[in-house]
């Protein structure tokens, strides 16, 4: 395995490892503190990141205003409160002896308050801020108001281009690095273009090539591109490592830090981590973004599977071959939908799946009784956690909805995160990992449920394995 030579990231020779920021509240003041404490670099989330009370517990994110907007406001001071408290922790980690970012993502709601908010107020301790999901062209602004480095998320060349030549160029001397983030590979919500196949993977080589090129067209010879996504271990890369082609390449790592002594998330979670098949992470595109994510098959997933295969379309006349009624909801209203369809639908519904609800796609959707309760029930205490949100309609703009219909074949990502990240509850939740988190099973560092520390996780990945 090659050496790795230190590189100088947002102020500070450090190792060419990242710990990929993770909401909500995954990575944290904890394990970014450690990363950075490991000579390495560390990321906490800014997303609805968690305060204590004086018992050192997270404080629960309750919500008590009446209206969408009144809770909007309290999740985003929520959030900028907790967005402060692990900067402070990390940053007492760290000592100093590697660099601390901050995560967030664009398409959370008032993604730009947020991060100013926590600036205003722990900008000190901050020195770099990553941030994906969407178009960031305002990030650039903001980091350079603040004197912290930026560093976009994308996942392409053409991406970075269009950040590049309509905001970023002002701003040239803070862009500490352009992170890859593999559409196919990472954990997390994943970048694909309508234009690529979520069945199709490539290969990244020539994708990172390509930003490259961009970012050498723009003078960015030097710019580290850090690639995310599949990265497990590093003597797999060794052609990527002081390669003249790539120029300098770091690299993310999102899903190996779950499992380390300072991760967060329960013992449950680290356990079934411990478990996974090839095959047990796979992208699916339920996310209320309307992004593609990957996460772990579980009861919860499966459950959502299940909502998207009992579906069929319909008409509200009759047309060609919907031209069989179907009586639905509480007045009966009948609904024209293929006769085939319709002795589907009657399948379902003697199995338990009573209730039809309505997709902004003219189809309908059958689910049990007390699923479709937890669907209106998290639809009503929405509480604008997202610029948009296909679930409960909600928008940050003017208005606060999206003007479409509520999506049932979605559902709300602010709650189960939020469980998943607070209690030992996995198979209900949604387990956001990386594809190649089946590599815990067989990778000998982990035997015997072995569990690093963040430290003794970096001194391994430099060994290249
Ligand atoms: C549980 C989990 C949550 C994540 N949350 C975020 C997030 O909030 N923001 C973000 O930019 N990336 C997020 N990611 C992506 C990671 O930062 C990282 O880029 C990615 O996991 C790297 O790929 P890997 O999973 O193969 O290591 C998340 C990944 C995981 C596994
Ligand atoms: S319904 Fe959507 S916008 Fe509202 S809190 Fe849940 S995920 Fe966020």
């Amino acid at each position: 395995m090659k050496s790795l030579n230190s590189m100088r990231i947002s102020g500070f020779d450090v190792l060419p490892l990242f710990e990929g920021g993770k909401g909500i509240s995954i990575s944290n003041g904890e394990s970014s503190g450690a990363w950075a404490a490991a000579g390495a670099v560390g990321t906490f989330s800014g997303v609805n990141a968690d305060s204590y009370d004086s018992d050192g517990q997270p404080i629960p994110q309750q919500y008590f205003g009446r209206t969408r907007v009144e809770r909007h406001e309290e999740l985003i001071r929520y959030a900028i409160d907790g967005g402060v408290t692990q900067a402070k922790i990390a940053h007492e980690i760290a000592g100093g002896r590697g660099p601390i970012h901050i995560n967030v993502l664009w398409e959370m709601a008032a993604a730009e308050r947020v991060l100013v908010g926590i600036l205003e107020r722990a900008g000190k301790l901050v020195h770099g801020v990553t941030c994906g999901a969407g178009m960031p062209y305002k990030v650039a602004e903001i980091a350079a108001h603040f004197g912290v480095h930026y560093y976009p998320i994308v996942s392409s060349g053409r991406a970075f281009r269009a950040l590049w030549k309509r905001a970023y160029h002002k701003f040239s001397e803070l862009l500490g690095g352009v992170v890859y983030e593999d559409p196919w590979r990472a954990g997390g919500h994943n970048g694909l273009s309508n234009s690529e196949d979520p069945a199709h993977p490539e290969d990244p080589y020539p994708r990172v090539l390509e930003l490259r090129e961009r970012l050498r067209e723009f003078g960015l010879d030097e710019t580290p591109i850090i690639m995310a996504g599949g990265v497990w271990y590093l003597r797999e890369w060794e052609n990527w490592i002081d390669n003249p082609e790539l120029g300098p390449i770091a690299f993310q790592f999102g899903t190996r830090p779950l499992l380390t002594e300072e991760s967060p998330i329960s013992d449950a979670w680290k356990q079934r981590l411990l478990t996974l098949n090839e095959g047990d992470v796979y992208l699916n595109n339920f996310s209320p973004t309307g992004m593609w994510s990957s996460a772990v098959e579980n009861a919860f997933l499966r459950e959502l599977k299940e909502r998207h295969d009992h579906q069929i379309a319909f008409t509200r006349e009759p047309i060609g071959d919907h031209d069989t009624a179907f009586l639905t909801g509480p007045r009966k209203q009948p609904l024209f939908v293929t006769a085939h369809d319709k002795s589907r639908a009657e399948q379902w519904i003697a199995a338990g799946h009573t209730e039809a609800m309505k997709t902004p796609d003219s189809t309908l959707i059958f689910v049990k009784h007390e699923i479709m309760r937890d669907i209106r029930t998290d639809q009503t205490e929405c509480m604008g956690c997202l610029s948009t949100c296909n679930f409960s309609n909600w928008s940050q703009l003017e208005g606060h909805t999206t003007g479409k219909k509520t999506d049932p074949r979605s559902f709300c990502i602010q709650k189960t995160l939020q469980v998943i990240g607070h209690s030992d509850e996995v198979e209900n939740q949604l387990m956001f990992a990386g594809h190649a988190a089946f590599r815990f099973k067989d990778d000998p560092f982990y035997s015997n449920g072995f569990v690093p520390t963040v430290h003794q996780l970096v001194d391994r990945l430099v060994t290249g394995d």
